[in-house]
């Protein structure tokens, strides 16, 4: 009997050892990964958002913010539910913020602005973006749902100064920012600009806005570097991509794009402006039905330089510029001083397709400056119109070419 107890009780002690070591075990675990684990949740609806269209939710949303950016444990998700349609007056969301530089934002839902310019309430002078952010770490914004700047009433009061449109998604100061999985649609201006951000990730975005929208840009870079962008569909009414000054290593791959005015560098150099731009790159992309392709557009009167820039492996369905560089845009006055930013270093490599106008490769260079070191590498651009020949175009451009069609003698 004695023993049996014995046996027993050794059993018992036994079984609360491992059950002290599997604790044991789990919690070392957790410890290990607790900076990667998923923090608090924060759901706008528990903010009181309404999402029925009408009502304000941008407050509730900048509370969720809020406590989702003060939240000190592991990697805090901010929800925007699935089915509903919030509707976000201007808002500003701004960091830095407590979790380990990382803090997530699900939107499932829709977010939309207002549908009439009067209806948008400004907290202050500042009306350059619908939604701000700024000086955040580790931002991460996907969820599969639709942002949508309700942009019809503002493309009908014009770029006059009266009445500046907003951008829709404005990044600022944001470090490794992550951008997937939504769609933009319709923004007063440009859909999302990126100024002043380093690593920047985006795939997987749609882009959609009337070919007559104005200034209605996909994604605009600024004073950026290492911005990546990835697998993006993008129909708007101006430029898919445009890169700005100050902008450096930028990669740019499997972008389907048009309508639109092309992937464009610039415009550099207005008002007489100094621009910084440097290696670009540009490889699997479509240009359907585009204003324009591979495009570099300078003003007159500028200065800086835009340099180690590449193309390759490009797409064109009957795109009006497949290939152009523009030093004269918007050309000021002949008497005006004539500098101009300084275009080299530039590769168009495996750029197959049609154009739908006969001059299909311009190079249209600073008559003071020129450019330097252009090279056109196995191009073959035909004509959209059948019976009709392409062309090339060149003004003060200096570099080489082999293989194209058409042929580009200025370069041979
Ligand atoms: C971006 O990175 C560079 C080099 O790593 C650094 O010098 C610069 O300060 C960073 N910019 C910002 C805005 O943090
Ligand atoms: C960006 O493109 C360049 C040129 O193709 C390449 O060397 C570099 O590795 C790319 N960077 C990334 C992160 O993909
Ligand atoms: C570009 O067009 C080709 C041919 O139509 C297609 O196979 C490819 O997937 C397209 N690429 C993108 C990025 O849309
Ligand atoms: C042209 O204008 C730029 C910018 O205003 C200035 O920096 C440059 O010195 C001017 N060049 C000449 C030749 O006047
Ligand atoms: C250029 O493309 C056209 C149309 O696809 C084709 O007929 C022609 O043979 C190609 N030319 C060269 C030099 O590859
Ligand atoms: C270049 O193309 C033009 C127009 O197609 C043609 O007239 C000319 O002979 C070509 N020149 C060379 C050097 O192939």
């Amino acid at each position: 009997m004695r023993k049996l107890v014995l046996i027993a009780v050794s059993f018992m002690l036994l079984l609360i050892a491992s059950f002290c070591l599997l604790f044991f075990l789990l919690h070392a675990g957790t410890d290990v990964t607790d900076t990667k684990l998923a923090g608090a949740s924060f759901s706008v609806d528990s903010y009181g958002a309404k999402g029925d269209g009408q009502s304000d939710d941008s407050q509730a949303f900048l509370k969720a913010w809020n406590d989702a950016c003060g939240s000190a444990k592991g990697t805090p998700t901010l929800f925007v539910p699935k089915g509903k349609a919030y509707l976000f007056q201007p808002v500003k969301l701004k960091g830095p913020c407590k979790p380990a530089s990382i803090s997530v934002q699900q939107i499932q839902g829709n977010i939309i602005a207002p549908e009439s310019v009067d209806a948008w309430k400004w907290s202050d002078d500042d009306k350059d973006a619908w939604i701000r952010f700024s000086g955040i770490n580790g931002l991460v914004i996907n969820g599969g749902g639709q942002i949508d700047g309700q942009g019809a009433s503002w493309w009908k009061c014009g770029s006059d100064g009266n009445c500046p449109r907003p951008t829709a998604l404005h990044f600022h100061s944001c470090q490794n920012l992550q951008l997937s999985d939504l769609t933009h649609i319709n923004s007063p201006k440009n859909h999302i600009s990126i100024n002043t951000c380093n690593d920047t990730h985006i795939s997987n975005l749609h882009f959609i806005a009337p070919e007559d929208s104005p200034n209605t840009d996909g994604i605009d870079i600024s004073a950026s570097s290492n911005v990546f962008i990835h697998n993006c569909k993008i129909e708007t009414g101006d430029d898919c991509v445009a890169i700005n000054t100050g902008s450096s290593f930028i990669n740019i791959s499997d972008v389907a794009c048009g309508p639109g005015h092309g992937i464009s560098i610039g415009s550099l150099g207005e008002h007489g402006e100094s621009a910084e731009v440097e290696e670009i790159y540009v490889r699997n992309c479509n240009f359907t039905g585009t204003q324009n392709g591979a495009r570099i557009k300078t003003w007159e009167g500028g200065s800086g330089y835009a340099r180690k820039i590449t193309f390759e492996d490009i797409t064109l369905i009957a795109p009006k510029n497949p290939i152009i560089i523009d030093q004269h845009y918007d050309p000021l006055p002949a008497a005006t001083n004539n500098s101009a930013v300084k275009v080299s270093d530039v590769t168009y490599r495996r750029v197959y397709g049609t154009s739908a106008v006969e001059n299909a490769i311009k190079l249209d260079c600073s008559n003071s400056v020129g450019c330097t070191n252009i090279v056109l590498e196995d191009i073959n651009i035909t004509s959209s119109v059948l019976g009709k020949d392409t062309y090339a175009f060149c003004n003060n451009a200096h570099g080489r070419s082999s293989s194209s069609t058409p042929n580009v003698t200025c370069l041979d």
